[in-house]
């Protein structure tokens, strides 16, 4: 393992997308090659599509239009076989705050590596990692979170390493890193380079990483390097044959300037300097692909255009001794690849191919046998797995949220309490103890419609980047999460809504029979599980928490306020509205629960009152039973639920992050 290589290389690349009314070509026909065994930055200002290309070579692009090339190996391959052999850093470190770095890395082993190694296998391979990352000595450290810039958990440096060792640990080929230098400090930066360099020349791993302002330390360590300007290519070569490329194309480097710095000066368009080195590029890969076209096909004149790039190979070595004297065309830097990139003269051709327009996954076609398929066909855990691993996840991530986890039943116990100070022991008269009680469970079933709504929605805003980028990066499917969360909650669920009946139903007062104290409960922990899916729900449909909690409350509004509470009878245009709230099934069995067998004492003028159901307001009651009320709310939250879970599994993957 970790023997096999994996040369890319792309042809005429180009990303197209809609920005309004506005057509945006990303990238504009990009070609080159990243080589296995070498570190290739890309270079570029800010906003010359550098992440934008580093995610077409990883296949993690999504929308836009498509076109162009993208060989490992010598053979277009598809996704399925390769996404786990390629693996994308994204510039942002998103880690579970509650895992320490052991755990972190070890759950994406679980997850992913195949079942038919052990689990001290693969333990024993997460510690191998572990070492290679210098993790070693924070590895029972929790991972902590970035509030407002201040680390609680590890260093920044730290976490961009956890990051490099999650995507490392299916020991994936080929490593695409977006500016992991951003926010480190220079050592940080310098140390993780050096770690990454390491890993393409020692390990043989095509590292690839995008790179906004290097330092020369920084820049001494790259073998390969690509310059990017507003979505064109300037130059792919060697980092030491840079230098002559652009002093031969007529753009030498002041002495005050570093390379860095030059190649960035030239790339921000200084006059003609873009458009001459793209048309440079262009020319010396069309030259080299000709060559490999001939190859393919066996021309006869296959050996005169071999010679003509081997000249052409050569002639930065020359040119370095006579810069001045070379022409451009003479120092066109042919990538040296050929032996592999494209050596396996696939039955497909670049030229054919540039110019057919596909969805990303069709541009990763066929994949060659070089590519090491004994471990990129194989799959990780399956859904059985991947549920448990994932609720033993969720477990210890609630263990260690207990401030979390009291804040919560807090909130709980102190809505109980103000509920049991207000409405202290209910009469039992038929003025004040009919009007109280219809009020007050009006607010006991209310309270936990918003409090659960409202918590259930910013837990899972809170949970979606991290779920979006695991599921995406092909980690575990959907079911298994949605399955191993639902699971966990449970019991924190049940703890908190026994809390609250406990303390609301004796404060208060009602009625002291067992059976009714059940029920009572069991419709609360209904209204609980429906208003939690209904936040969830908000959560997946809208990006902005803002945005999603601002609808949460609209809904709030007509869903609590025709329950029946507020009027003596529904206007008929909302009784719609009415009929499809939860919350009306909810506090018509709340009510009927209560007042079914209540005994009221008869008031001043001595009436007596046979049955108290008969003096619940008629606009409170639907005219369902108790049972047929919480089936009701049964089938309501299972509907819910169901399109959660549809929503989630047809956005969660496929939006692009
Ligand atoms: N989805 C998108 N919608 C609109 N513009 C985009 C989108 N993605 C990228 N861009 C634009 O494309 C350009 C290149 O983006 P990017 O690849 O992120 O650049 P870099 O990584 O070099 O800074 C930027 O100007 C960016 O604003
Ligand atoms: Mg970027």
């Amino acid at each position: 393992m970790g023997n096999v290589s994996c040369d890319i290389a792309f042809n005429d690349l180009r990303f197209t997308i809609q920005s309004g009314k506005e057509t945006l070509q990303l990238l504009q026909g990009v070609s080159g090659c990243c080589r296995s065994g070498r570190l290739t930055a890309i270079l570029g200002p800010s906003g010359s599509s550098k992440t934008t290309l580093l995610k077409f070579l990883a296949g993690c692009i999504s929308g836009g239009r498509q076109e162009g090339t993208v060989l490992i190996n010598g053979t277009a391959a598809r996704d399925t076989c390769f996404k786990s052999r390629l693996a994308l850093v994204w510039q942002s470190d998103i880690l579970l705050p509650t895992a320490t770095v052991r755990e972190a890395i070890l759950t994406s082993a679980l997850l992913r590596l195949p079942g038919t190694m052990s689990r001290a296998q693969k333990e024993h391979r997460v510690d191998q990692i572990l070492a290679e990352l210098d993790l070693t000595h924070v590895k029972d450290h929790l991972i902590g979170q970035d509030i407002d810039g201040t680390m609680s958990g590890i260093s920044g440096g730290e976490r961009r390493r956890v990051s490099v060792g999650i995507s490392l640990v299916t020991d994936a080929l080929a490593i695409f890193l977006d500016e992991p230098t951003t926010g480190l400090d220079s050592e940080s930066a310098e140390q993780l380079m050096q770690l990454l360099s390491r890993l393409a020349n020692n390990r043989g791993k095509t590292v690839v990483c995008t790179i906004h302002q290097p330092s020369s330390d920084i820049c001494s360590l790259f073998d390969d390097a690509m310059l990017l300007s507003g979505g064109q290519m300037l130059y792919n070569g060697t980092w030491e044959a840079a230098e002559t490329y652009m002093a031969v194309a007529g753009y030498g480097r002041p002495l005050q300037r570093s390379l860095a710095e030059h190649f960035l000066w030239l790339a921000k368009d200084r006059g003609m300097a873009v458009p001459n080195l793209a048309r440079l590029h262009t020319l010396s890969w069309r030259v080299h692909s000709a060559l490999e076209e001939a190859n393919c096909l066996g021309m006869e004149n296959a050996h005169i255009l071999q010679e003509i790039i081997i000249e052409e190979q050569q002639a930065p070595k020359k040119a370095k001794r006579s810069a001045e004297m070379a022409s451009p065309a003479s120092v066109l830097h042919v990538p040296d690849m050929a032996s592999d990139t494209w050596s396996s003269r696939a039955s497909s051709r670049p030229s054919d191919e540039s110019s057919s327009s596909s969805a990303a996954p069709a541009l990763w076609e066929g994949a060659s046998d070089r590519s090491g398929k004994s471990e990129s066909g194989v799959k990780g855990a399956g859904y059985l797995q991947q549920t448990c691993i994932l609720c033993a996840r969720f477990a210890r991530s609630w263990m260690r949220s207990p401030v979390s986890l009291a804040m919560q039943a807090l909130q709980y116990m102190v809505a109980a309490a103000l509920m049991g100070a207000m409405y202290y022991r209910l009469p039992n008269d038929v003025t004040a103890g009919v009007y109280n009680r219809v009020a007050s469970l009006w607010f006991v079933g209310m309270v936990v419609v918003f409090m659960s709504g409202n918590s259930a929605l910013t837990i899972a805003y809170t949970q979606k980047p991290l779920l979006r980028r695991e599921v995406y990066a092909g980690h575990y499917s959907y079911l298994p999460y949605y399955v191993a969360k639902t699971v966990t909650t449970l019991p924190l669920q049940v703890a908190y809504t026994t809390l609250y009946v406990c303390m609301t139903y004796f404060l208060v007062g009602y009625q002291p029979v067992a059976a009714n104290f059940f029920f009572y409960s069991a419709i609360i922990f209904l209204l609980i599980l429906i208003s939690e899916t209904l936040g969830m729900l908000c959560s997946g449909a809208f990006r902005a928490e803002l945005t999603g909690a601002i609808v949460l409350q609209a809904l709030y509004v007509p869903l609590l306020m025709f329950v029946g509470f507020f009027q003596t009878s529904t206007p008929p245009c909302f009784e719609w509205i009415k009929r499809i709230s939860y919350a009306t099934y909810g506090y018509s069995a709340l009510v009927k629960n209560e007042f079914q067998g209540l005994g009221l004492q008869p008031g001043d003028d001595g009436f007596d009152v046979p049955d108290a159901e008969t003096l619940i307001p008629a606009n409170i009651q639907t005219t369902l039973s108790l049972a047929a009320n919480a089936g009701v709310l049964i089938a309501i939250l299972i509907g819910l639920r169901t399109i959660l879970y549809i929503q989630m599994r047809l956005t969660i993957a496929t939006k692009a992050l």
